[in-house]
């Protein structure tokens, strides 16, 4: 009977190890299990046919900028660090005020530095407009040497993998806009004569609904022809318009694109990251003014040319099981 306790505690002691021993194998098993996942592709004989990245074409990144140095240093160091990165294109609007030496070496510096580690330089362009006009970032460029652009604001960071994955989406469908902020026409109602009348839908209204029928311009990819075409094509009241206003040059982009393709544009999942204080779409009465817009332009059209969506395009690699 003395010694029960001690053969207790002897029992106990094995069925603790016993326990540890189960508890390692079980996370072996795990971490083997996980390693296998990662490699099954590898085992199977899955190997891509490139060694890095899907293709071999490449994109010019257009970044809007007004003086904002400190933003369009970060922007311009970290698209130059992205594959299938071709130029950067930087739409300077303010030739009374040229970049300073000091950005200008700077923004030199990284793309340079970007370049060494890879076959190819990348190449940096400041493009000086006249004037201080919304219309000039959709203006055509010399040199524009890629179909696909993306042209995106100063103050918009999308992860390099979420840009490229977002590339070989535009690369199916090339004649789309693809991009990752969404926007909604809603039918409001009918007003006198019969006209319907639209509103503006935000982010909030998108993410509710899921759907949408367009992506703003200020980080989307897009045929270079569309420049082309906004600029020289479509009719000049409708620059007149955004000139202004001083607003809406992306939904009249995004009029442009649907009214030649009746097609929706193409929302890519991804997380995209604003790092500037503010824009114009945090002032006040920024949804009244955009339904102005959205009304004003389905008049000069004689239709509505937006086609609304349910479609999201994502990473068949980030989806679980399928
Ligand atoms: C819209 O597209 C049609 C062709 O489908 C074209 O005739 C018309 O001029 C376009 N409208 C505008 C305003 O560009």
């Amino acid at each position: 009977m003395r010694g029960a306790p001690h053969r207790w505690r002897y029992r106990h002691v094995l069925w603790l190890i016993g326990g540890r021993i189960h508890f390692m194998m079980g996370i072996c098993a795990l971490l083997a299990f996980i390693l296998l996942l990662c490699h099954t592709s590898s085992l199977m004989g899955w190997h891509r046919h490139t060694k890095k990245g899907n293709n071999h074409e490449r994109f010019t990144v257009l970044v809007n900028t007004w003086r904002r140095p400190d933003l369009l240093k970060k922007s311009v160091q970290h698209y130059s660090q992205c594959p299938n990165v071709h130029s950067i294109r930087v739409v300077w609007s303010e030739s009374r005020e040229p970049p300073s030496p000091l950005l200008f070496t700077a923004l030199q510096a990284s793309v340079k530095k970007a370049s060494k580690k890879l076959s190819y330089p990348i190449k940096l362009k400041i493009d000086m407009h006249q004037e201080d006009n919304l219309n000039t970032r959709f203006q055509p460029l010399d040199n524009l040497a890629t179909r696909a652009i993306f042209s995106v604001d100063d103050d918009v960071l999308v992860p390099c993998n979420t840009l490229g994955f977002a590339f070989t989406v535009w690369l199916s469908a090339h004649d789309s806009m693809v991009g990752f902020v969404p926007r909604m026409h809603w039918l409001h109602g009918k007003e006198s004569f019969n006209q319907p009348v639209y509103t503006y839908g935000g982010w909030w209204s998108v993410w509710w609904t899921g759907t949408y029928s367009m992506v703003l311009s200020k980080c989307a990819i897009f045929h270079k022809k569309y420049l082309d075409l906004y600029t020289n094509h479509m009719p000049a009241k409708i620059r007149d318009y955004v000139t202004r206003k001083r607003n809406c040059e992306d939904i009249a982009m995004s009029f442009l694109v649907a009214n030649l393709t009746k097609a929706p544009p193409i929302w890519v999942k991804g997380k995209i990251f604003e790092i500037g204080s503010s824009g114009i779409s945090s002032l006040s009465g920024h949804s009244e003014h955009r339904s102005s817009c959205l009304n004003a332009f389905v008049d000069m059209y004689g239709h509505m040319p937006l086609v609304s969506s349910n479609f999201k395009a994502m990473d068949a690699r980030s989806t679980w099981i399928w």
